[in-house]
């Protein structure tokens, strides 16, 4: 891969998901570097995440918007991987149970399908794409864990219920945005990220 060594003053943030907004604007504010998204725009398209795997969809999407804006383009795309089911759901897990269902519908179906099984060792795994004029990269952070017997918290969102990230005696659904955002997938994939741009001036 190319080196990737001038700073942007932007970058675009392939998403529209406030969560993932504030979250990477506060790791990216002590650097000076602004954060635009498909929210600033008034006809923002979905990209379809058709692809067979995160990494296809995380590229697809931040070259799309790469090659749109111009701008330097981030772009993600997560999965939670059970070990029982053969990595399932993995980069369907916001359609497991379906087209057009809501977090609930999957979290039951994962339980459902783990009914009886003793080994509930999953994962999840985020998937960073940047896309500039310079070229590609690509940072993975993964989070460790257990799908739990029964939905627990109340906080966050899609798997969190059912997630038990190893050496916690709570769910994801049971921790603050912090603690969750220090340990998980995406943190982890974001600090990556962060710290090439600290560090070689990316
Ligand atoms: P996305 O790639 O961030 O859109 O994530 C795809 C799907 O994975 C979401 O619809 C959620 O079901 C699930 N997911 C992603 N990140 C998390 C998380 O941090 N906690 C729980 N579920 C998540």
């Amino acid at each position: 891969m190319p080196e990737l060594n001038e700073r942007p003053d932007t970058i675009f943030l392939a998403s529209g998901n406030p969560h993932k907004i504030v979250e990477l604007r506060q790791l990216l504010e002590s650097l000076q570097i602004q954060i635009r998204s498909t929210r600033d725009l008034d006809d923002a398209e979905e990209v379809e995440e058709d692809q067979p795997d995160l990494t296809g969809n995380a590229l697809k999407k931040a070259r799309y918007w790469f090659d749109k804006t111009g701008l330097p383009s981030l772009a993600d795309d997560t999965g939670l991987e059970v070990v029982v089911l053969n990595g399932a759901p993995g980069v369907y897990s916001a359609r497991y149970a379906g087209e057009n269902v809501t977090y609930a519908d999957n979290v039951e179906k994962l339980l459902r399908e783990l009914e009886g099984k003793t080994d509930r060792k999953a994962r999840f795994r985020t998937v960073i794409a940047y896309v500039t004029d310079q070229g590609e990269q690509i940072f993975e952070g993964v989070c460790n864990g257990i799908i739990t017997t029964e939905i627990k918290g109340e906080k966050g969102f899609g798997y969190d219920p059912v997630f038990r990230p190893d050496g916690y005696s709570e769910t994801f659904a049971e921790l603050s945005a912090e603690e969750k955002n220090r340990i998980s997938h995406r943190g982890r994939a974001l600090e990556k990220f962060v710290k090439r741009i600290q560090g070689r001036g990316l």
